[in-house]
């Protein structure tokens, strides 16, 4: 607890109320509001919650200022080039890296639950074979939650950290059924003698006519790409999930949720946004025609932004583009591809733009989603997947997440309210009456 306090006076004699100022280990202070409607009949209001911390948590913080992101304390510089997935999926879930034993032990609990049930090949029928992967994964992560009856009670650690253990399994093995389904293409089986990022690199670009060997530099950098997704704090998605399980739903229904928010353009869905952006530049002039598109973005009245650029929090450079840029870099040259066009482009777009007061002025940095189309379209993912492999990195951070909001003995279930602007009260007129 603290003594430091904020007092809130008003204009209109009322008697003044004061809070209490908590204090994090890092980070802003906030104050303590949660008396204010019981003392003052008064709501905050926050649209967007610009201002809000909606929680107590340990698990990741960002300095937007410094360009900071932290797992659990550790830099994410250090984790991308230290640590593997599983590790970082570890620190995530139980709050420390594990050590040779813990590893081996937690990535075959993993290993052991990649398969899905044969049924669920049943849902991705129902789909069109061109449905977004963003909308097969909806439906096949929420229909986990009829599975698993024996993991579906929130409130008992135990199913809590099974159903963890099978949503982080699962995920790669959904997101390459959707992509094989949507080529016609026969779905590989998981195999328990690889990686958790060499076994989705194979369900992918394997078929039952040849072996398949992956590149490990390719499955180095889908690995880099899972940590540097795994956490970001409480962004849309995250809050979705932390309010969809407030209400004790089943974990898989929240993560399902968390899907649904991520496949937005304006959040997960930026990666496949951004690569259709560079496409059509590189359509329509390429590089010459960079300072016509600047102009557009520019423009008030046109909806055009730069996509993979800008971020609620980082008002400095997003630490995980500069690691994501360096993983193209390396994908590109171990391809033969480091003259790629696109990202030609992308490195002359990024230097225009961080020269252009519009930016600058503005504090819009490249975030994550700005190479991770490039590297995942070099690999050959195809575009429309991208979110969804933002999907599978991001589920150990909802999970995390979710995990701490149940266990903390002050959560309750998330309501809101609002600032009301609507009708008075008024009577209804019989139909015949209403003009
Ligand atoms: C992710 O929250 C997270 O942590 C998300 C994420 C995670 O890991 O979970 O980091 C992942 O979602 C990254 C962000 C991916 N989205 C994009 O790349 C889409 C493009 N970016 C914008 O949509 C925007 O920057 C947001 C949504 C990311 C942030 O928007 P804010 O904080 O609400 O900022 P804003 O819209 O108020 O913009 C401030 C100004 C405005 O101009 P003015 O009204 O002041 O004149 O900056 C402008 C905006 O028009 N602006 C942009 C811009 N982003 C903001 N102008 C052109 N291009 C952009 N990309």
């Amino acid at each position: 607890m603290t003594d430091r306090n904020a007092t809130l006076t008003f204009s209109d004699g009322s008697a003044p109320v004061t809070f209490p100022i908590l204090s994090g280990t890092i980070g802003p202070d906030v104050i303590d509001i949660r008396t204010l409607y019981g003392k003052t009949g008064k709501f905050t209001y926050d649209p967007g919650f610009l201002s809000t911390a909606s929680c107590n948590s340990t698990i990741t913080f960002i300095d937007g200022d410094k360009g900071e992101l932290l797992y659990r304390g550790y830099p994410i510089e250090e984790l991308a080039t230290k640590c593997d997935f599983m590790e970082v999926c570890h620190l995530l879930l139980y709050g420390e890296l594990p050590d040779v034993a813990q590893k081996k032990d937690f990535t075959g609990r993993v290993t052991k639950h990649t398969m899905v049930n044969e049924q669920m090949q049943f849902f991705l029928r129902g789909f069109r074979r061109d449905a977004h992967p963003m909308s097969v994964m909806t439906g096949l992560v929420g229909a986990l939650s009829a599975f698993y009856p024996d993991s579906i009670n929130l409130h008992d650690a135990h199913q809590r950290d099974i159903s963890a253990i099978r949503l982080i399994a699962k995920m790669p093995t959904l997101v390459a059924m959707a992509y094989k389904y949507s080529v016609g293409q026969p779905y590989m089986y998981p195999r328990n003698d690889l990686s958790y990022a060499a076994n989705f690199m194979r369900m992918m670009f394997a078929t039952p006519c040849e072996d398949y060997k992956p590149n490990e530099v390719l499955v180095r950098a889908m690995d880099r790409i899972f940590t540097l997704h795994a956490d970001h704090e409480q962004n849309a998605s995250t809050s979705t999930v932390r309010l969809c399980a407030s209400s004790g739903t089943n974990p898989f229904a929240a993560i399902a949720a968390g899907v649904a928010c991520l496949w937005g353009p304006a959040h997960g869905g930026a990666n496949e946004a951004c690569l259709a952006m560079l496409g059509d530049i590189q359509a329509n002039g390429g590089v010459a025609k960079i300072g016509e598109f600047i102009t557009k973005v520019k423009d008030k009245n046109s909806s055009v932004k730069l996509m993979g650029f800008g971020h609620r929090v980082y008002k400095n450079y997003d630490p995980r583009a500069k690691l994501m840029r360096e993983t193209c870099h390396e994908v590109l040259s171990e391809l033969g591809l480091h003259d790629d066009p696109l990202f030609k482009l992308a490195m002359s777009l990024e230097k225009i733009a961080l020269e252009d007061d519009y930016f600058v002025s503005r504090k819009l940095y490249p975030n994550v989603d700005y190479y991770s189309g490039i590297v995942q379209k070099a690999i050959g993912i195809p575009v429309p997947l991208f979110t969804a492999i933002f999907a599978l990195a991001r589920t150990v951070g909802w999970i995390a997440q979710l995990n701490e909001m149940i266990a903390d003995p002050e959560y309750k279930i998330g309501r809101p309210r609002q600032l009301y602007t609507g009708a008075t009260r008024r009577t209804v007129m019989p139909l015949a009456q209403r003009s």
